[in-house]
């Protein structure tokens, strides 16, 4: 059984699959550890590192993914549009794909890559159950985000996060706004009020208030009926037009307070929510600075163009794209150990072991033996 780690070719792409730590855990599983030459170096793990806990160092592309049974990938196609097909036509029939692979936004390459006969596993459909949370890498990635979306809006920020009491008089405290208090927003929290920010936080499901007033931040309620706002998987429900519009309108007297705002919204499958519109600007301060974490599924705000900082008004727009690739150290560790934990779920005795009664295997399995096999995708596949 051949465990291998392929280079990441994606151009902002900086973290690797597996990192050297864990390597030899897998080693012990049976598997023989092959990793792609340069592979972790953006991330600080150079082939040495590896290979002193076991890994084999492949410089050969084309064999490395002709000799696996297990790929691991962070981008694998879907998630990455220069993923190239000539990679794809070495792999074996049967080989198991395993990383982001954003397949209910790319369907029909699922159906290219079930075409070719691999089994594929999207980490981002890992169901969020309790026995799957040290597998859940869209956690880990979201926490990752969460603390560089408020470093990044402190760097480009006028002012300074804390309270300072000087010789040269009083600095009052940024006043930062979180919009959406999952994940991304929790650790957005905790990272603006240890920078000694007062934060407030608003999340269209109730249940997270208390989350957010543990950390030390104020929650702010709304008046506005969210229905049944949580999904029974623990996600927001989307809402109507009519919903949005009137969140909007009662967003605005705290935008116009806020020195920072972070937005991190999201509905799985739709659009991200607009909670920022263009005429909203006119009552943010000026230096104001909104750092949109939803900017690769449209953003939260009007203004946000991915991947671009956008000045309107004196306000400033930031749409991320791919921030745990900023922190590969970090970023790789979590990743890998995440892939590590699902790999002891569907590696057994060095083979692949596919218990198709398992929730953690069903939820995140997208094809094999040569069709697409998870609902949602397939769901998609017809939407398209
Ligand atoms: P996400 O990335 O899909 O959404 C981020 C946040 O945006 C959510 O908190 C959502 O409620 C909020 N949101 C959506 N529409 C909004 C609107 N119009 N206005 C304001 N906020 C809005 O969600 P994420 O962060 O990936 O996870 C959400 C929840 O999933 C967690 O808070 C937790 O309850 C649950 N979860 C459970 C896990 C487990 O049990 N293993 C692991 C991770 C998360």
């Amino acid at each position: 059984m051949t465990v291998a780690v392929l280079k990441e070719k994606h151009p902002n792409e900086k973290r690797v699959a597996l990192i050297p730590r864990h390597v030899s855990a897998l080693a012990e599983t049976g598997a023989d550890v092959v990793v792609e030459s340069g592979a972790g170096s953006q991330a600080l793990h150079e082939d040495e590192e590896f290979a002193s806990q076991g890994a084999h160092i492949e410089s050969d592309r084309q064999r490395l993914l002709s000799e696996a049974d297990v790929l691991l990938v962070v981008r694998g196609p879907g998630s990455d549009p220069n993923f190239a097909a000539a990679d794809l036509d070495v792999l074996r029939a049967g080989t198991a794909l395993v990383g982001f692979l954003e397949p209910l936004a790319a369907p029909e390459i699922m159906q290219s890559l079930a075409e070719r006969r691999l089994a594929v596993f999207s980490m981002e459909l890992m169901p969020r159950i309790t026995r799957a949370q040290s597998m859940d890498a869209l956690s880990s990635m979201a926490t990752i985000a969460g603390y560089k979306a408020v470093l990044l809006a402190a760097q480009h920020s006028p002012r300074m996060f804390p309270l300072m009491m000087t010789a040269a008089g009083t600095l009052t405290p940024a006043r930062v706004l979180v919009l959406g208090a999952g994940v991304a927003g929790l650790q957005a929290i905790a990272t603006a009020r240890r920078l000694g920010a007062v934060v407030e936080a608003y999340d269209v499901r109730p249940v997270v208030k208390e989350q957010v007033e543990s950390l030390g931040a104020r929650f702010v309620e709304l008046k506005l009926d969210a229905g049944d706002a949580e999904t029974s998987g623990g996600y927001a429900a989307a809402q109507s037009e009519e919903f949005y519009r009137r969140q909007r309108e009662l967003l605005t007297e705290h935008l116009s307070q806020s020195d920072v705002v972070i937005t991190t919204a999201a509905v799985p499958g739709k659009q991200a929510p607009i909670l920022v519109s263009e005429e909203m600007f006119t009552s943010l301060r000026p230096g104001a600075v909104i750092v949109d974490l939803a900017a690769e599924k449209g953003g939260n705000c009007a203004l946000t163009e991915a991947g671009k900082r956008v000045v309107r008004n004196g306000v400033t727009v930031i749409g991320p794209i791919n921030l745990p690739s900023e922190v590969p150290v970090h970023a790789s560790q979590m990743f890998s150990k995440n892939v590590s934990a699902f790999l002891g779920e569907i590696l057994k005795d060095g083979n692949l072991h596919l218990d198709l009664e398992d929730e953690i295997v069903r939820g995140t399995l997208v094809a094999r033996e040569g069709r697409l096999v998870h609902p949602a995708v397939i769901e998609a596949l017809k939407g398209d």
